[in-house]
């Protein structure tokens, strides 16, 4: 039986909820010294999320029920820092470091310095007045940053709450990064859905920062280490031990006893400690990519001051990127969606930078010239931020006697038709757009992925296999599917994956006229020109008809997207394609606030979406409502006629709802009213 506190009551436990979870989620993220399970961990979360959508009124904003991602942001704010966000001179070499150490010793004595890791992730400036996080702020240029609170309290290792006594207003700053594990399984997870992979943690950690959707931040498990503090009135006037009281206010903090920050005064104990993450480097769960080397006393650092964008008191050392020579068994060649054909060598495993490395990108023809690979050659490779090795050298010395030369093909490796090279570009192409078989599919996978037709149920093996059984040869077929044909296919192929798959088919025909150019995947059409192509054009026709003069009016378009656009256009194959989609009710035009309805379903209907649905994406569902004569609305009212609720509605909209007594539908409901 469950019992119903009084306001009072409810706001008690309120409190004592968010502060027992903060400690043991802190005890967890920042101590790695759980006192209690999951479970116990995740009923206490249950209970406040309850409470708080009961008394929507008592809920806080840094309550820990934001860790899993609030409401949606819709745009990030530019705020000025109120100290500026300097970087750090970068050296490449030891004799820098060295000659950093003996220059300030020289004017000011023996002093001590602090040596930390340089993490590899992207800068945060976390304020928090009162022992609240009140902002997260990214570096931006320095001078002014974009806030984005809403995704840094996500972040486990960030509290939400201080402890003891921390001054009124300070500034904490640190790197916020992903791990090694956390970045491989999100790549293993993308890879199965059919999506593009990620380069590289780093990359991946400042794409997650400026995601709309707290909700998908707070999955993607992005961690934190607080490197410096800035307030008017500081504990202490050591750079060291200001972190060390950072750790007590409740801070991720590099810890001493791993060695991710150290102390010395003299040179050769600074050159032991990057000598140390030289090698123990690759070793670490997070990526670093060098080491800081700091003057430890505040006053001190106060009196080398600053230089135009760097202090005088502060210099990093990068590591070189980890090189090493291994055999090259083979060279595949990889036709993508667009026909280009890539050269990647298959090489004896070998260990570097803390990954097996099996294969290496080769770029293109002109390269396998420039290196004069032979197979049995040993070759370099080299992994610098990037994900995908690349060969940098050969030894020749070492070429094996008889060693056969590598050849780009002059026939595409998967259907033979003669390669092409058009003047002025790197890559070869295969020319036979409709009738090779890995453009085909490749193409298809780049129409259903997420920002383009968003097509989720399907993604890589499912296209293979559509393709292979003979079920679609290109994006239009996919419209002209029915559910019968896919529950043939047998095993795996069932009732509920099927009818989402031919949901989400039914939904993407309203997807903007932006992303369905950009699904198109005509070549150099990336997301961003598209979008600027669709504003000016405003129609596919429009498109289609404009000479190439015309199209090198618009803004981002250059001789290359022109021609690209034209030849495009040009091929009867095309043509036909877009004119079933367009038949097939994909939107072909922009939409401007006088299109007119299709149905009027939901005429005289104000409608208010909320939370995350299956088969539509939010502009989709929007859409739809447009399309059968509804109005959209964004915040419940006593005019709102009923409010669709996907997945994670935010707790505060359901309280609203129930209030005003405004009927709740879930999206099943709602596709029954617009298909009735
Ligand atoms: S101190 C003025 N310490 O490196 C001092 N920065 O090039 C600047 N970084 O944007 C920051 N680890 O994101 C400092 N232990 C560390 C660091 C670190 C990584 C990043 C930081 C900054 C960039 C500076």
């Amino acid at each position: 039986m469950e019992k119903t506190l009084d306001k009072k009551e409810a706001a008690r436990r309120i409190h004592q909820l968010s502060e027992d979870l903060e400690r043991h989620n802190r005890l967890y993220y920042v101590e790695a010294k759980p006192e209690i399970s999951d479970q116990e961990f995740d009923f206490m979360m249950k209970e406040l999320e309850a409470l708080e959508k009961q008394w929507p009124g008592l809920a806080s904003a840094n309550s820990p029920t934001k860790r899993v991602g609030g409401d949606i942001t819709r745009e990030f704010p530019t705020v000025a820092h109120r100290w500026p966000m300097l970087s750090l001179s970068n050296s490449y070499s030891r004799e820098e470091v060295q000659e950093f150490v003996e220059r300030i010793t020289r004017a000011h004595g023996r002093t001590l310095f602090t040596m930390e890791l340089k993490y590899d992730g992207v800068a945060i400036s976390l304020t928090y007045r009162n022992g609240e996080l009140v902002q997260g702020l990214t570096r931006g240029d320095g001078e002014k940053g974009e806030d984005i609170t809403a995704n840094v309290r996500t972040v486990r290792s960030i509290p939400l709450r201080l402890h003891g006594n921390p001054p009124a207003e300070l500034e904490a700053r640190g790197e916020i990064l992903m791990g090694r594990k956390e970045f491989e399984a999100l790549n293993r997870q993308r890879e199965g859905k059919g999506e593009d992979v990620f380069a590289n943690p780093r990359n991946t950690t400042a794409g997650t920062l400026k995601l709309q959707d707290p909700k998908l931040v707070a999955k993607r498990h992005l961690q934190n280490f607080i490197y410096s503090l800035n307030a008017g009135d500081l504990p202490t006037q050591s750079q060291y031990g200001n972190i060390m009281q950072c750790h007590a206010w409740g801070f991720r903090t590099p810890d001493p006893q791993r060695r991710f920050i150290a102390q010395a005064d003299t040179v050769e104990g600074i050159m032991e400690f990057i000598a140390h993450w030289d090698r123990e480097r690759h070793h670490l769960e997070i990526g670093i990519d060098g080491v800081v080397v700091k003057v430890d006393s505040i006053p001190l650092q106060e009196e080398l001051g600053l230089r135009a964008k760097s202090p005088r008191w502060a210099i990093a050392y990068k590591f070189p990127a980890e090189q090493k020579f291994t055999k090259l068994l083979g060279v595949e060649f990889f036709v993508g969606r667009t026909g280009a054909v890539t050269p990647v060598a298959v090489l004896d495993p070998v260990e570097l930078a803390g990954t097996t490395v099996k294969r290496a990108s080769i770029h293109n023809a002109d390269q396998i010239a420039k290196l004069d690979l032979h197979f049995g050659d040993l070759v370099q490779v080299e992994k610098g931020g990037e994900i995908i090795p690349k060969i940098t050298a050969v030894d020749l010395a070492r070429r094996p006697a008889h060693a056969r030369p590598v050849h780009y093909p002059a026939h595409c490796p998967a259907c033979g038709t003669p390669l092409v090279r058009d003047e002025d570009e790197a890559q070869h192409y295969c020319p036979n757009e409709h009738g090779c078989p890995p453009q085909i599919t490749r193409r298809i996978e780049h129409f259903v992925s997420r920002k383009a037709m968003d097509i989720g149920g399907l993604g890589g093996e499912t296209v293979e296999t559509l393709f292979h059984a003979g079920l679609v040869h290109n994006v239009a077929d996919l419209y002209d599917l029915k559910q019968e044909q896919l529950l043939a296919l047998g095993k795996g192929w069932g009732e509920r994956s099927t009818q989402l798959i031919i949901d989400g088919i039914a939904a993407s025909k309203a997807i903007p006229f932006e992303q369905v150019l950009f699904a198109l995947g005509i070549r150099h059409v990336g997301e961003v020109v598209a979008k600027k192509i669709a504003r000016a054009v405003g129609s596919i026709d429009q498109l289609a008809h404009m000479a190439k003069e015309e199209l090198l009016g618009i803004g981002e378009v250059g001789e290359v997207i022109a021609t690209s656009i034209r030849d495009f256009f040009g091929a009867e194959g095309n043509r036909r394609i877009v004119e079933r989609l367009r038949a097939a009710g994909v939107q072909m035009a922009a939409t401007t606030a006088h299109r007119r309805p299709q149905t009027d379903r939901l005429k005289g209907l104000t409608i208010v979406v909320s939370g995350v649905f299956e088969t539509f994406t939010r502009d989709g569902i929007k859409q739809t409502i447009e399309d059968n004569g509804g109005k959209v609305s964004g915040s419940i009212s006593g005019k709102t006629s009923f409010v669709v609720a996907g997945a994670d509605m935010g707790p505060a909209k359901l309280a609203k709802a129930g209030e005003l007594g405004v009927k709740v539908i879930d999206e099943a409901e709602f596709r029954r009213m617009i298909e009735a």
